[in-house]
């Protein structure tokens, strides 16, 4: 077998990449370790920025989106018991964001990728092995229907998450990984039930964090703030729904509708960024190369930016001969990715609470809060940080 570009991974990052190499007539083949169904079970994303709806649109999958993507122009914060509105329009030049979730994000380019007649093949397992993208002709061995296979290409793109393969390829000297595990996750639930209110209300409260979040006018995503030793069998729906309660305001408490969920994890926090994200003939993209804790909705973002730049310079590569957009790559992105890191980081530290710390950090907290949703300058850089960055 040959192609141009062998991509690791048909989460998010490899399938937008492979439709837009596609789009110039770039040729690839993704190898996924799990089913299609298995990727698309995963509950994660919610939140799309400007940049990435813009991208959907570019590959030409846009359509369901713009019919069943929530349009948000502010988002709620709740602290000291009230609610106080950041409004994304008036604050950024017009900007807003669209709630559509990763799972029809994935699916809708799973089905542009099928009917292009683009490869994917799943089930790979663990079997993939990157060779020779040190020299001149990498190549990818994996197993699949019993049978070994050797996959020839010009270029590696590693967009297979955060266990994936690819980075662990990279020589251990040649890798650099800055590390950050929050001392808390997210329990999140998925139900059928009308959300709680028209936007987002990310919550700090004296019981810790919690998130309404939503997927459609039927379909909420709620999370709180769990301590790490939790287990997701030891909270039944009613526990959550009981200390979500105990996380709203009056009002929300009221109007909060409870029912059974139809999905429910515990996901853990932290803050990872591996440099450089380019060895030779690989290319890291997405969680592959990068991790933010999911307060402000940026992983997912982060991970279509990534694929955006890594794209244009492979069309560079081959349409102009010129290596300019891949050298740069990785320092390029990196810039993207480490504004990305902070204000993820910033918002996750502004909203948790931390074990340990006294009364002190949730009045400082407050402060911080307060001072956000009265100053303009602050409200701005909130607000510029969450509708995303420019590319
Ligand atoms: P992944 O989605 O991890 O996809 C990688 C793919 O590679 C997978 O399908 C995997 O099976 C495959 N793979 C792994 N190893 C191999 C191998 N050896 N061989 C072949 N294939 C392999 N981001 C946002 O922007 N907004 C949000 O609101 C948001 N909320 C989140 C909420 C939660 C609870 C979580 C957990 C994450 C959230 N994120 C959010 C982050 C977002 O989901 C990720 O950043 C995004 O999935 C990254 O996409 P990716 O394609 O790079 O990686
Ligand atoms: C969702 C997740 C986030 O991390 C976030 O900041 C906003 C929304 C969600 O899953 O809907």
């Amino acid at each position: 077998m040959r192609t141009q570009v062998a991509i690791i991974g048909g989460g998010p990052s490899g399938l937008l990449l492979g439709q837009l190499l596609h789009k110039h007539g770039i040729a690839n083949v993704i190898l996924e370790r799990q089913s299609a169904d298995y990727v698309l079970g995963r509950i994660r994303a919610g939140v799309l920025e400007q940049v990435t709806v813009d991208l959907m649109e570019e590959v030409g999958v846009g359509g369901r989106m713009r019919a069943e993507g929530l349009v948000h122009d502010g988002v709620e914060l709740l602290f000291k018991g009230a609610r106080h509105r950041i409004d994304f329009p008036s604050l950024t030049g017009g900007k807003t964001v669209t709630v559509y979730g990763q799972t029809e994000v994935t699916r809708d380019l799973m089905a542009a990728r099928e009917a292009a007649g683009l490869q994917t093949v799943y089930e790979v397992g663990d079997s993939v092995r990157l060779e020779g993208f040190d020299g001149t002709s990498p190549s990818v061995r994996f197993r699949h229907g019993g049978q070994e296979h050797e996959l020839q290409c010009d270029f590696i793109a590693g967009c297979d998450g955060y266990h994936g393969v690819s980075r662990a390829s990279v020589p251990k000297g040649a890798i650099r990984e800055f590390e950050k595990v929050y001392p808390f996750g997210w329990l999140g639930i998925l139900a059928d039930v009308p959300p709680v209110s028209e936007e987002l209300i990310y919550a700090n409260t004296d019981r810790g964090f919690a998130l309404c979040s939503m997927r459609s006018p039927t379909r909420s995503r709620y999370y709180v703030q769990v301590p790490l030793e939790e287990k997701v069998e030891d909270w039944s729906d009613d526990a959550f729904w009981n200390e979500l309660r105990g996380r709203l305001d009056p009002e929300a408490r009221e109007r909060l509708v409870t029912g059974p969920s139809i999905e429910k994890s515990i996901a853990p926090l932290r803050s990872f960024v591996a440099e450089p994200m380019r060895f030779g003939r690989l290319f890291l993209a997405g969680d592959a190369a990068h991790i933010v804790p999911p307060t402000g909705a940026k992983g997912l973002n982060l991970a279509a930016s990534d694929v955006k730049y890594l794209s244009d310079a492979l069309v560079e590569h081959y349409g102009e001969r010129s290596a300019a957009g891949l050298d740069h790559y990785s320092e390029r992105v990196l810039r993207r990715v480490w504004k990305a890191e902070r204000f993820s980081w910033w918002f996750t530290s502004l909203m948790h609470k931390f074990p340990g710390e006294g009364e002190i950090a949730q009045k400082l907290q407050e402060a911080e809060l307060d001072y956000l949703v009265n100053s303009k300058a602050a409200s701005t850089a909130m607000a510029e940080n969450y509708v995303g960055l420019p590319l």
